[in-house]
């Protein structure tokens, strides 16, 4: 039958993207232009100044995008924008270019929830039937969600503070490794021993609290500086990526088991760490449930999950097309 194409866009903060999706699947392109080393110098994203590199790049992204996959905007069936959760100067840059090519070349808008994105890119790579688990894990985010065979999604647990990413950022910063600190973590805690011992949060169900595990080995790092005593900053990574790690698997395999579903679905930029795919996979395996996620490449904010996830909503959900009167939302549960 028809081919179908989706252009998805993301911004919501500091990668400008954009992505044509063939089918729901084949990813033709999926240009993504990265800040981070703008946003380095500062040790964290500066709203203003992601929005400003947004508007600056974006409509070389769409045409660099549309170069790649070999078509036309005219050709593209559908317009998939990430519209919530986010900064909102940065996701108002994505919106309004989405609503710019609508008007101009009559082309439907899904507006996309930015972490139902995440979830879908293990969708882009694996044949996965619903009902399944899904562990969120970002920087801004961290929930199990529990999606159903029509794809309706259920947040069954989220953290009461702190999103995982953001730990392992602030950790990074105390112990001055630069930013973002997950992945420099990660490495580091290759090279350590679990010796250091932090207190496991005392959270009910399927919530989560990171903040007393940061501040414990906050208190270790100014202990160890006040009595000029020298501390192995791998023993610290080392223990505190176990003690997290440890924490998401034992919620998200109960989870799964109460919910009797045989899949989980790690997403979110912390689904990048190396620790966490082979310990859940590995406990899961026990249990007789798979885990998926996605390559490294798509575990970061990128179009292709976006546009995904505009495919599975035209496939499953009605009344899904927004007019030219669409906003961001900074805030919103999944
Ligand atoms: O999903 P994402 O790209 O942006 C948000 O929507 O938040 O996630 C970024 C977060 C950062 O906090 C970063 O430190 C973390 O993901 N991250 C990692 C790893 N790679 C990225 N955390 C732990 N281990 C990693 N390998
Ligand atoms: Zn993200």
């Amino acid at each position: 039958g028809e081919k179908m194409y989706i252009l998805g866009i993301e911004t919501s903060c500091d990668e400008t993207s954009i992505s044509v999706l063939k089918d729901g699947k084949e990813i033709l392109s999926n240009i993504i232009s990265s800040q981070i080393d703008i946003h380095k110098e500062y040790g964290g994203v500066v709203p203003e100044i992601a929005s400003r590199h947004h508007i600056k790049n974006i409509s070389y992204i769409l045409d660099e995008a549309l170069e790649k996959a070999k078509i036309k905007i005219k050709d593209i069936d559908y317009i998939a924008v990430t519209y919530a959760p986010g900064l909102i100067g940065a996701l108002l840059v994505g919106i309004s270019f989405a609503k710019g090519l609508s008007y101009s070349h009559n082309i439907p808008i899904i507006p996309v929830h930015h972490i139902k994105g995440h979830i879908y890119a293990s969708f882009l790579e694996y044949d996965i039937r619903a009902p399944f688990i899904s562990l969120v894990v970002s920087g801004g985010h961290t929930n199990i969600v529990y999606i159903d065979e029509n794809h309706k999604f259920y947040n069954i647990g989220s953290t009461l503070d702190d999103a995982v990413g953001e730990s392992y950022d602030k950790v990074a910063r105390v112990l001055n490794l630069g930013y973002p600190g997950g992945p420099i973590i990660d490495k580091m805690a290759k090279l350590g021993k679990n010796v250091i011992s932090i207190p496991e949060p005392k959270v009910e169900g399927y919530d989560f609290s990171f903040s007393g595990i940061k501040t414990s080995v906050i208190n270790y790092v100014n202990k160890m500086n006040m009595k000029k005593e020298e501390f192995s900053k791998e023993d610290l990574a080392t223990s505190f990526q176990k003690k997290v790690v440890d924490i998401l698997c034992k919620k998200v395999i109960v989870a799964a088991k109460e919910k009797k579903v045989n899949q989980i679905i790690i997403a979110g930029g912390v689904a990048a760490n190396s620790e966490l795919r082979s310990e859940l996979t590995n406990r899961a395996k026990k249990e007789n449930i798979n885990v998926f996620y996605p390559s490294l490449k798509l575990c970061t904010d990128n179009a292709a999950m976006i546009a995904a996830a505009g495919y599975y909503k035209l496939k499953y959900q009605n009344d899904i097309f927004a007019d030219l009167n669409l906003n961001g939302i900074a805030s919103l549960n999944i």
